[in-house]
């Protein structure tokens, strides 16, 4: 096992778009640089996607220029297609994730596209990306569970991530509506580090049904190191009804120091940056 964990923070993006009140573009991008402060060294700022689908995330263009930059921290903003390559890049973002869904229905209800097509457009995108530089991440969502399918077939995440890990260099699974149990992340898991290595794998858990440190172990023991975690445990995902509660980088952050991994966070002030944002979601 190694003795290194890296986390990549996703409230920005994950958590705010998902909270009803929408802050303004200067207390979004404190958080972001609190975040950096605090060690983290990937913090996911926010979406290029259509303002009428997360309106919480519509200053997305005017956000990236804002952020005061900490050396050798990642920034990736969520890009849905060119459109939105093409407004991060104009905006200044260095990196980008892109996102496909295991499930077919979510991949509609989400971006109005099938999978396949999804895949087809990402792969344009990426090549651009990767062209000037930029780091790519790519997600598969609900790959344990549809809000709308229910259960999803190993096989089929397999499939989606193999896809995306031809041109991303990350790959983050996500249990979008926190379904997962263990021995469900272990199934997948299994497959997908026999082909693609560990270490281009995250793990992206939400604690719908407080099990996310179980299955973040789970991971672990199959050479996962690399979770996602949104601070405060913000958010959830708009589209996947029923899926508060991302897992907390905090308690992500305690429980892999405990497990004597590294992380180069400071919990201090990482507890700092999420006392800020609830502070401020009260006050909007
Ligand atoms: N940035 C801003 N606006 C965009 C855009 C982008 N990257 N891509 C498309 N749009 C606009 C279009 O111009 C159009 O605007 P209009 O209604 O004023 O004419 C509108 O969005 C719809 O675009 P269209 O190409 O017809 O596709 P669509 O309606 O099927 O929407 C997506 C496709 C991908 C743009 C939309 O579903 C989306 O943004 N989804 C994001 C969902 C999300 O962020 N989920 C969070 C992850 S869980
Ligand atoms: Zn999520």
């Amino acid at each position: 096992m190694s003795d290194r964990a890296t986390v990549v923070e996703v409230g920005p993006r994950d958590g705010l778009q998902n909270e009803r009140e929408i802050l303004p573009t200067g207390i979004k991008a404190r958080f972001v640089e609190m975040l950096a402060e605090s060690g983290l060294p990937v913090v996911e700022v926010t979406s290029f996607v259509s303002p009428k689908a997360v309106p919480q995330l519509a200053d997305a263009d005017h956000l990236i220029p804002m952020i005061r930059r900490r050396t050798g921290v990642r920034y990736p903003v969520l890009v849905p297609n060119m459109r939105g390559l093409e407004r991060a890049r104009a905006a200044g973002a260095d990196a980008i994730a892109v996102f496909a869904a295991a499930s077919e229905t979510f991949s509609r209800r989400n971006i109005g596209m099938s999978i396949d097509d999804s895949l087809r457009g990402y792969a344009d995108v990426a090549e651009v990306a990767r062209g000037e530089g930029m780091w790519v991440r790519g997600y598969v969502s609900t790959a344990f569970g549809c809000p709308y399918e229910g259960d999803v077939p190993a096989a089929q995440v397999e499939r989606v991530a193999a896809a995306l890990a031809e041109w991303c260099d990350q790959v983050s699974i996500g249990d979008t509506i926190g379904v997962a149990t263990p021995s469900d992340i272990s199934a997948v898991v299994v497959r997908l580090v026999d082909r693609l290595a560990a270490d281009r794998l995250a793990l992206h858990l939400h604690d719908t049904r407080g099990r996310a440190i179980e299955n973040a172990a789970a991971g672990l023991a199959l050479g996962i190191t690399s979770f996602d975690g949104s601070a405060a445990g913000l958010g959830g995902c708009p589209f996947a009804p029923g899926a508060p509660g991302n897992l907390a980088t905090e308690t992500l952050v305690e429980w892999l120091h405990r497990e004597g991994l590294e992380t180069g966070i400071d919990e201090g002030a990482l507890a700092e940056a999420a006392s800020f944002i609830r502070s401020q979601l009260l006050l909007y």
